[in-house]
């Protein structure tokens, strides 16, 4: 387990794949993802099958909450992909799928976990991440886990009829460290 202060990030179960399914089908968690089609839990079982057979380093992550009475409760989902290690880069994403309680810090401690993370034990130099120049929640998130914009992805993806651009951000380990390494 990785923890943080108020959540914790662990390996994904096939139990989780129904709760996957159910969130990455609502329409409101998908307007931030790149996912446009309808997800069956097939689908679902064959992604975590492939994830299985990624490097551990490459898996994503589970993300749980502690509940009222005192259980870790799935929320979502995390980690990191397009590993370029020559240049110790990669990509972060997140979802969490429980609606009811976006906009109560989560998503950015989720954010700070996987810097620490992919900073101080993976050994990146970079982490960026793509997100839709309408997701204003997620772009305020990573602003306050310390993403630095880093510029536009003109028209890079076509929803609801129209073209939308994309921000990129990211985090040098520079940055993250607060010194020149
Ligand atoms: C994006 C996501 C990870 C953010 O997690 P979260 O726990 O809701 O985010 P946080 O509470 O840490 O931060 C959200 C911030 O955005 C602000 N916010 C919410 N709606 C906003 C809007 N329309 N405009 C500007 N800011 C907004 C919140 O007030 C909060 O800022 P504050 O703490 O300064 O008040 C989560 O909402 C999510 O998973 N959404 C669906 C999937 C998705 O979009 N994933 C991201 C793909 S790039």
């Amino acid at each position: 387990m990785i923890y943080g202060e108020r959540i914790r990030l662990r390996a994904n179960e096939r139990a989780d794949l129904p709760c996957f399914v159910e969130w990455l089908n609502d329409p409101e968690v998908r307007e931030g993802i790149s996912s446009y089609l309808p997800l069956s839990l097939a689908r679902e079982e064959q992604w975590y099958e492939n994830m299985l057979k990624l490097p551990r380093d490459e898996q994503p992550l589970g993300i749980e909450i502690r509940d009222e009475d005192d259980t870790w409760k799935l929320i979502g989902n995390c980690g990191f992909f397009e590993f370029n290690w020559r240049c110790r880069s990669a990509e972060v994403g997140i979802f969490i799928g429980q609606k009811s309680i976006w906009n109560k810090g989560y998503g950015t401690e989720v954010m700070r976990l996987l810097l620490k993370h992919g900073f101080e034990t993976l050994n990146l130099n970079r982490i960026f991440l793509r997100v839709y120049a309408t997701n204003l929640r997620a772009i305020r998130c990573y602003e306050k886990a310390g993403f630095v914009h880093e510029g536009r992805l003109r028209q890079a993806e076509y929803k609801h009829g129209e073209y939308v651009d994309f921000h990129v951000m990211s985090v040098l380990r520079s940055e993250y460290f607060g010194t020149r390494t």
